[in-house]
This record gives C-alpha cells, sequence and structure tokens, in this order.
C-alpha cells in the first residue's frame, strides 16, 4: 500500500484533539456539556450521563481512566442479547483448537472476499494466548471486508482493539467520533466502545490485537529521555459528533469470546457531549520517531515500541507492539539486518507495506508470520548472504513498514491458521542450506 490513501489534508486534522491518554472536554452541541460536575440532577438538554470505566474505580490515578457521555438514550436500554447466528472465524482466548506445536509458521496474505463481507463477518483469527475471562493475553485477527457497515455497530467486551489497516482507509463512527484511519496509520479502540467500520475505497484488509490484559501505553523512555520514539501529541481523538437517528440498528458483541446480537430502535452514537480520559484514538506510524545506532551492532528490536500493555512481571510485556519503519542504516562492522536470535517472548509479523530487510521473499503485505517462545529464526539465506556481502555505506530502508506484536505468553495458532493454504508449508526452507562455518585447519 502506498501513501495515497493516507490523509494528511487540513481537512483530516480538523477537529482532532491531540495527546494520548489526555483529559479531553467535546461538545457537538453547545452547552451540552456539564460544567463542574459530572452528574448533575438535570443534564443539559436532558440528556442521559453516564460513565464508561477503561480501569478499575481504584485503579491508581496515573493509570485511572475513564470517560463521561452525555447521550440521547441510556446505553442501558437494550432487548436481551442472543446467539450471533452468522458463521464466523473469530476466535478467542483460551486458543486450544489445535495441539501447541515449537514449528514457525507463515502466512500468505489474507484473499479479499469475493462476495460482500463488511467489518465484524471478515474478522479471521491467526492465532492467541491467555485468557479473556482472567483479563490477560491478546487475540491476533486479521480482517478482510468488501462492505460497509451498514445498520449496525460491533462492541467488544473482551478488549481493547488495536487495528492496523494494511489495504484501504476506515472510516470508524465511534460513540465519541470519528476516525479515519489509513494504512500507515493505526486506531485504538478501548473496550466497550459501540462502532462500525465503513469503507471509503469499498475494500479493506488489516490486522488486528484484541488485547485482553492491562491498557495499551507508550513505553518508557529511560535513558532516552523525555522525547523519542512514538511522541504523545501525534495521538489524534475525534471531538464529539453524534447521530439522532430512530431506525433499527443491530449491536453485535464480543464477550467471553463468543458473539452475541441484539437490535436497538435508534443509533447508538448519540453521544451529544463528553470528556475524560478514555477515549479512541489514532496514530500515523510514519511520526514515530525511530531511534538506532550510530555506531555498531543494533539495539533489541524493542527500541522500535509504540506502544505496550504491560504485565504483572517488571519490563515484560503482555504485548509490545512494535513497528520496523522506513530508517536509516549506518552502523560499522556489523550485521545490519535482524540477527539470528532464540526470544522467550513470542513474535508474531505482519507487513503493511515493502519488503522486511530480514526476509527477501514470502513475506508479503498482508501476509504474516509466527516465531513463538525459543524458535530460532532471523535472515533468511539470501537477505543473509546479501548482508555480508553489502558495503557499509549509510543505506535508506524506504516505503516499508513491518510490525510485531510480541508477547511474553506463547501464541498458539488458530484452526484456521494452520489448516488454511496460506499456510506456507515449506517456511523451514529458507533456513536451510546455510554454509557450515570454516574453522582454520
Ligand atoms: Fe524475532
Amino acid at each position: 500500500m502506498t501513501m495515497e490513501g493516507h490523509l494528511d489534508s487540513a481537512e483530516n486534522r480538523a477537529g482532532m484533539l491531540a495527546g494520548f491518554g489526555n483529559h479531553f472536554a467535546s461538545e457537538a452541541v453547545a452547552g451540552a456539556l456539564p460544567i463542574g460536575r459530572n452528574s448533575p440532577q438535570h443534564v443539559p438538554f436532558g440528556l442521559y450521563a453516564e460513565q464508561l470505566s477503561g480501569t478499575a474505580f481504584t485503579a491508581p490515578r496515573a493509570e485511572n481512566r475513564r470517560s463521561w457521555l452525555y447521550r440521547l438514550r441510556p446505553t442501558a436500554s437494550h432487548p436481551s442479547f442472543g446467539a450471533y447466528a452468522n458463521s464466523s472465524l473469530l476466535r478467542s482466548g483460551p486458543f486450544d483448537e489445535v495441539p501447541p506445536s515449537p514449528n514457525r509458521l507463515r502466512w500468505d496474505p489474507l484473499p479479499l472476499p469475493e462476495r460482500p463481507v463488511d467489518f465484524i463477518d471478515g474478522l479471521v483469527s491467526y492465532g492467541g494466548n491467555g485468557d479473556v475471562g482472567s483479563g490477560m493475553g491478546i487475540g491476533i485477527h486479521l480482517y478482510a471486508a468488501t462492505q460497509s457497515m451498514t445498520d449496525r455497530v460491533f462492541q467488544n467486551a473482551d478488549g481493547e482493539m488495536l487495528i492496523v489497516p494494511q489495504v484501504g482507509t476506515l472510516r470508524i463512527v465511534t460513540e465519541f467520533g470519528v476516525l479515519t484511519v489509513a494504512p500507515l496509520s493505526i486506531a485504538l479502540i478501548p473496550r466497550g466502545v459501540r462502532f462500525r467500520v465503513e469503507l471509503p475505497d469499498g475494500v479493506a484488509r488489516g490486522y488486528i490485537c484484541e488485547n485482553y490484559g492491562a491498557l495499551f501505553r507508550l513505553p518508557d523512555l529511560g535513558p532516552i529521555g523525555s522525547n523519542g520514539l512514538a511522541n504523545p501529541r501525534d495521538f489524534e481523538t475525534p471531538v464529539a459528533a453524534f447521530e439522532d437517528r430512530d431506525a433499527p440498528t443491530q449491536v453485535v458483541q464480543k464477550y467471553m469470546g463468543g458473539l452475541f446480537v441484539t437490535t436497538i430502535d435508534h443509533s447508538p452514537f448519540d453521544v451529544v457531549a463528553w470528556h475524560g480520559n478514555l477515549a479512541p484514538c489514532r496514530y500515523d506510524l510514519r511520526r514515530f520517531n525511530t531511534i538506532n545506532t550510530v555506531s555498531f551492532d543494533h539495539p533489541d528490536p524493542s527500541i522500535f515500541t509504540v506502544l505496550t500493555s504491560p504485565s504483572e512481571m517488571p519490563g515484560t510485556a503482555n504485548c509490545d507492539f512494535v513497528i520496523f519503519p522506513p530508517r536509516w542504516m549506518v552502523a560499522d562492522d556489523t550485521f545490519r539486518p535482524p540477527w539470528f536470535h532464540r526470544n522467550i517472548m513470542s513474535e508474531f509479523m505482519g507487513l503493511i507495506e515493502g519488503a522486511y530487510d530480514a526476509k527477501a521473499d514470502g513475506f508479503a503485505p498482508g501476509g504474516a508470520s509466527l516465531h513463538n517462545c525459543m524458535s530460532g529464526h532471523g535472515p533468511d539465506r539470501a537477505s543473509y548472504e546479501n548482508a555480508i556481502a553489502a558495503t557499509l555505506t549509510p543505506h535508506r530502508i524506504e516505503n516499508s513498514m513491518a510490525f510485531m506484536f510480541e508477547s511474553r505468553h506463547v501464541i498458539r495458532p488458530t484452526a484456521f491458521a494452520v489448516q488454511s493454504p496460506l499456510c506456507q508449508l515449506d517456511y523451514d526452507d529458507c533456513w536451510s542450506d546455510f554454509q557450515k562455518a570454516q574453522l582454520p585447519r
């Protein structure tokens, strides 16, 4: 995907609130937002005040995330949910469909459906870990859609959703406002927030990390200092926008791994004003301030972390979202591509555009790979040979954006992932035929 789909006009930036996790206040109708209190006896215009909590009430102040929404009707007003009838390839923790295997996996790009399929029905789970009920782990999904959602919305009670578009712009209508997110940008939708995905380009494909654990946040910077990597002000949250629409609307909810549905008689995007620090946001990955060596060797790829979901173990993430953006390679006397390694953390990779510098072939945009705990991996033979033969002049990696969801918990593939013809049965071959090192005789 090129930059063509990216909207960087003033119009696209208008009406966005800047900053990660800031305390925002926004009203679509002047005077709708109560001043000085959250839940007055009489909310302006008779709106209903409603709190949405993303952390426990008692979470420490620095961790505490919640917002107050002022809406035409309370969310509580809905009929009971029933089972969602459409067949779905969406799966959830515990990921135990197939026996564990230490094998490395790689997939060809997920094809776009040949029939009309919207974002909900276009979700395909590749794997995950942990358990939604215990609030740890992640689900890893791809989506491939050919139709906008109409008269229905999605709500995920199991986790927040980090959406990584690869093909096609998404217009994500949420309770908080509207986010336009093109490839090379990401969206982060908090747990429970209702949203509708429209496809201005007619088609869309991308990746999703569904985070059951602690909320994604910016990583600590340590000796890097107070600036760098993803800077907080580059995260953008929409201003309040609402629909006053009385029409049957399906609400599809993911809850404890299953899909449920009910129908309400109005659009749930009826929030006229809101304030708080829990809201959807987007981030343009091209704004990532990439930091790397200017001497020799290269740092661990954690230097490329955009967002992290910490676990109870210090420094050991439930999930890190890591990108490999365009950057200068200048290291002296250094093998410049990613080195061979075995990692206690498990790594799921995707490619938004271009080529990844450890894999000359076989890892295509829209494809994916999985290297689990202690599985040896690294550059393929061709990439290795090129790297040791290269003249080490400054070199810029251009037009490439790979990413990784990295987790302390082993990522277990779904039955679809291992049985699909997309799964490359010859993946191991990319590390075959390495020449044996020759010791002096
Ligand atoms: Fe790795």
